[in-house]
């Protein structure tokens, strides 16, 4: 275990934000994130969690303990007749592992290929992209819990899933550190192309016949093409989640709105997409400072360089103001602000 003071944290949160913690403290076993929370002077100290930093807006220096997950390790533990049980260590590499999983024939979760972040963090955001979400291929995860030290096991119900939410961002939000993520994996794939998107880049690309490293390539490319990488302007993915409301106010935007996007996310609801919200309220490529919105896919903002946490917080309270003065629609934020 590895403990270091004041520690920058610019090259640890993917928007670059040049913040500091208390502590940082590298943890690489279970048995060491024991170790460190039975130690008195961590145990009453605040503290967080933190994975790939790709979820993460720091707008201040945090005055605690970040606890870096290092936990590593990808186990085959069973199988059955129709599936694979892949066990994550919580500090694996999400992308890492979708790879992996490509490589060795599991089929599940290629619509989830280049999210950034770790396996850990993945149910705690429900991570979802191209009409999949984990949920769909979550087994369990082990949590050691903070307080009694002692591990539990969670089951998808228990997790209580939702559109990029989970159990962890709710009640057991800051009692357990997620240790393992167990996935369970097709043998037979069931290919979803069902998002736009994929289908016409498969086309694009020439593909006759369907696979899973077919569709992870096609979702690596309309990523690459629309979300700026991290090492080049820093970013937390879409700031925003995509609004949900009901079918009967999404009738009423259609009607002031012509072109206002919206898919049906039940029964009765629509999920807007907040990127055309903001574009339309004006803000897509503005950029004040080093603080901007992406000019390819306005929900995401980035930070040019030396923008700070408070700045990009500012331009997201501004952006939320305008998309609910024009359009009546609230913006709630994706991403954790610290
Ligand atoms: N759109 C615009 N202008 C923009 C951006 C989007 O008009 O500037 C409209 C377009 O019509 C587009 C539609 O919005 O067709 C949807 O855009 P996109 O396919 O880029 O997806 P999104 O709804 O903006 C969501 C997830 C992404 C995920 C993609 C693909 C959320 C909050 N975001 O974005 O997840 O990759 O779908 O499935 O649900 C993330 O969570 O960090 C993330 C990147």
């Amino acid at each position: 275990m590895e403990i270091i003071e004041n520690c920058p944290l610019r090259k640890l949160n993917t928007f670059g934000i040049d913040a500091k913690a208390r502590f940082l403290v590298d943890l690489n076993s279970t048995e060491e994130i024991k170790e460190l929370l039975s130690t008195p002077q961590f145990r009453s100290m605040r503290k967080m969690v933190l994975g790939g930093g790709s979820n993460v807006l720091f707008t201040r220096d945090f005055d605690g303990a970040i606890l870096k997950n290092n936990l590593k390790g990808i186990e085959l533990i069973r199988e059955d007749s129709e599936h694979w049980y892949l066990k994550a260590a919580a500090g694996e590499n999400w992308h890492a592992l979708v790879t992996h999983c490509i490589e060795q024939g599991y089929a599940g979760i290629e619509n989830l290929s280049l999210i950034p972040g770790n396996a850990g963090a993945a149910p705690m955001q429900n991570i979802g992209a191209y009409g999949v979400e984990l949920q769909e291929v979550f087994e369990e995860l082990e949590a050691l819990h903070t307080g009694s030290l002692e591990t539990r096991i969670f089951s998808n119900a228990d997790c209580r899933f939702g559109y990029r939410d989970s159990i962890f961002k709710r009640e057991a939000k800051d009692r357990y550190i997620i240790t393992s993520v167990t996935l369970r994996l097709n043998k037979i794939p069931k290919f979803n192309i069902s998002y736009g998107a994929i289908e016409k880049e498969l086309e694009a690309m020439g593909i006759g016949e369907l696979s899973i490293q077919a569709i992870s390539r096609a979702v690596c490319n309309i990523r690459r093409s629309k979300l700026p990488d991290p090492s080049e302007a820093g970013n937390a993915g879409s700031f925003f989640k995509n609004p949900v409301v009901t079918n009967a106010r999404f009738e009423t935007l259609k009607n002031d709105h012509p072109g206002i996007v919206g898919y049906r996310s039940s029964e009765n609801e629509t999920k807007l997409a907040a990127g055309w919200l903001i574009e339309h309220a004006g803000w897509k490529g503005y950029r004040q400072g080093d603080a901007g919105v992406h000019p390819k896919q306005a929900l995401v903002l980035v930070n040019y360089g030396q923008a700070s946490g408070r700045e990009i917080m500012e331009l997201s309270q501004r952006i939320a103001e305008s998309v609910k003065e024009k359009f009546g629609v609230e913006l709630e934020r994706e991403v954790n602000i610290i």
